[in-house]
C-alpha cells in the first residue's frame, strides 16, 4: 500500500522491508468470500439507514459481485502492495465503479471488518470439520459392524489385559470423535455473534443498524461491546483448542494403526492405496499415512500455542499482532481436515486379521480375571479371589501352560470352591459375552451401540 493512499498524514513511502513484513494478502486472501459477503451486508444496511443512497449501494453490490466472479474464475489480480484482502477488494471496487466504491467504508473499519470475516470463515470451517468427522465416523461404524465377530485383546500399559471385540475398540474411537465434533460445533455456536459496526474500536457516529447486518450474515446477534468485538480472538482459541484435542485423538488412533500393522501385532493390513514402499528394503510396506497423521498433530497443537502466545498481554482493543491469527487458524483447519480424510480412507480400505487377533488372545493369561471373577461370584472376597488367580497364573507360567491347560486338581488345591465349570469361564467368547453391561463388549451391547450411532449419523445427514 502506498503511504500516499493513507491521505495527507504521510510525507514518505513505507520502507520496502516494512511493506513486505506487514503485507498479509498472501495469507488473508483466503477470506475473500467472507469479505465480499460482509461488505454487501454492510452497504445494504447503510442504504437502509439512508447513510448512502440506494443507487450507490446497488453499484457497490454489483461491483462486489463482479469481483467475486473474477476471483472465482481465478482472474483477480492480487497485489501485495495493497497489503491485505480488504484493501485489495476495496481498491478493485473503486477502480471498477469509481466514487461510489469510496462510500462502502463509511461507518466501518478494517478492524471490525476483519473480525467479522474471521468469524464467518471459522464458523463455516467448524461445520465443515464436523462433516469430515461424520465421514470418518461412518467408516468406523461400518467397520465395527462388519467385524462384530472379531475378538481381540484389550490392553492396559500395552500389556494384554482382557478380551474384547475389535468393534468395541473401534467404537471407542467413535466416542472420542463424537466429543470432538460436539466441541467444534459448540465453538461455532459461541462465536456466532457479529462484531460488524464496532468500527475501529468505539463504534461510529453514523446511525447504523447492527442487528440488520448481524441477521443478514446469519449471526445470532451483534456483539455487545465494541472494544471486545474488535480486540478479542478467544473464538479462535476455542475452535483451535477443539481441533487440537481432535488431532490428539487422531494421533492416538493413528498410533494404534501403526502398532497393529507391525509384524509384532499383525492385526491390520493397510491397503496398497494407503501405504508406501521403501527405497531400499523391497519387503517393506510402511504405514506412512497414520504416521503422518500422528506427526501432523504438532502443527495443530502448535497453532493453538501460537494463538495463545500472540494474544497474551495484548491491550484492548485492536493491535496489529492480531493479523497473525490467520496462518495458525488456516493451518489447524487444513491439517485436521486432511488427517480426517486420510484416516477415513486408510481405515476404510484396511483389512483386519481375525486369526492374528485370536492368536494374541491365547497367550498372556487374558482369562486370569475370569478365574478371579468366577470365585468372587461364588462368595469369595474379590481380593482373595484375585490372589488365588494370581497364584494359578504363576503356576501355569512356570509350567509353560495356559490357565485352561491346568488340571482341575490344581485349581482345587488353590481354592476348594473350584469345580469343572471354571473351564467354561475360560473360553474367550464366553468371557467377552459375560461383559454384558452398558458400555461393555458383549455382542448385543456392541450391536445396540452400532444401531444407535447409525441412527444418529443418518439423522445428521438428513438435517
Ligand atoms: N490485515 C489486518 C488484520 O488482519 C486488517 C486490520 C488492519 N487494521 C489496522 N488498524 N491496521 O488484522
Amino acid at each position: 500500500m502506498s503511504n500516499k493512499a493513507w491521505g495527507g498524514r504521510f510525507d514518505e513511502e513505507l520502507d520496502a522491508i516494512a511493506a513486505r513484513f506487514s503485507a498479509s494478502v498472501d495469507v488473508d486472501g483466503r477470506l475473500w468470500e467472507q469479505d465480499i459477503d460482509s461488505s454487501i451486508a454492510h452497504v445494504r444496511m447503510l442504504a437502509g439507514q439512508k447513510i448512502v443512497s440506494t443507487e450507490d449501494a446497488e453499484q457497490v453490490v454489483a461491483g462486489l459481485e463482479t469481483i467475486r466472479a473474477s476471483i472465482e474464475r481465478g482472474e483477480f489480480e492480487w497485489d501485495a502492495d495493497k497489503e491485505d484482502v480488504h484493501m485489495n477488494i476495496e481498491a478493485a471496487l473503486t477502480k471498477a465503479i469509481g466514487e461510489a466504491g469510496g462510500r462502502l467504508h463509511t461507518a466501518r473499519s478494517r478492524n471490525d471488518q476483519v473480525a467479522t470475516d474471521m468469524r464467518l470463515w471459522t464458523r463455516q470451517a467448524c461445520h465443515s470439520i464436523a462433516g469430515d468427522i461424520d465421514a470418518l465416523l461412518a467408516v468406523l461404524v461400518d467397520k465395527a459392524e462388519a467385524h462384530i465377530d472379531f475378538l481381540m485383546p484389550g490392553y492396559t500399559h500395552l500389556q494384554r489385559a482382557q478380551p474384547t471385540r475389535l468393534a468395541h475398540h473401534l467404537l471407542a474411537w467413535v466416542e472420542m470423535l463424537e466429543r470432538d465434533r460436539s466441541r467444534v460445533l459448540d465453538a461455532a455456536k459461541r462465536m456466532n455473534e457479529s462484531p460488524l459496526g464496532s468500527a475501529a474500536l468505539a463504534g461510529t457516529t453514523f446511525p447504523i443498524d447492527r442487528a440488520a447486518t448481524a441477521e443478514a450474515l446469519g449471526f445470532d446477534r451483534p456483539m455487545q461491546n465494541s472494544l471486545d468485538a474488535v480486540g478479542d480472538r478467544d473464538f479462535l482459541l476455542e475452535a483451535v483448542s477443539a481441533l487440537a484435542i481432535c488431532s490428539v485423538h487422531l494421533s492416538r488412533v493413528a498410533e494404534e494403526l501403526v502398532l497393529w500393522s507391525s509384524q509384532e501385532f499383525g492385526f491390520v493390513q493397510m491397503s496398497d492405496t494407503f501405504t508406501t514402499g521403501s527405497s531400499i528394503m523391497p519387503q517393506k510396506k510402511n504405514p506412512d499415512m497414520p504416521e503422518l497423521v500422528r506427526g501432523k498433530t504438532g502443527r495443530v497443537v502448535g497453532s493453538l500455542v501460537n494463538l495463545m502466545v500472540m494474544l497474551k498481554g495484548l491491550p484492548l482493543a485492536y493491535n496489529r499482532d492480531l493479523q497473525e491469527d490467520k496462518a495458525p487458524v488456516f493451518e489447524a483447519f487444513d491439517t485436521v481436515h486432511d488427517c480426517l480424510a486420510v484416516l477415513a480412507g486408510a481405515i476404510g480400505s484396511a483389512s483386519f486379521d481375525k486369526a492374528r487377533m485370536a492368536d494374541a488372545l491365547q497367550a498372556g493369561f487374558l482369562d486370569a480375571t475370569e478365574v478371579a471373577d468366577w470365585l468372587a461370584a461364588r462368595g469369595v472376597p474379590f481380593r482373595e479371589a484375585h490372589h488365588v488367580a494370581g497364584k494359578l497364573v504363576h503356576q501355569a507360567h512356570q509350567l509353560g501352560k495356559k490357565l485352561a491347560e491346568l488340571p482341575l486338581e490344581t485349581y482345587q488345591q488353590a481354592h476348594a470352591s473350584f469345580d469343572a465349570t471354571i473351564f467354561d469361564a475360560l473360553d474367550m467368547e464366553t468371557a467377552v459375552e459375560r461383559r454384558d453391561v452398558l458400555g461393555g463388549p458383549a455382542r448385543k451391547r456392541v450391536t445396540k451401540a452400532i444401531e444407535e450411532l447409525r441412527g444418529r449419523l443418518e439423522a445428521r445427514r438428513g438435517s
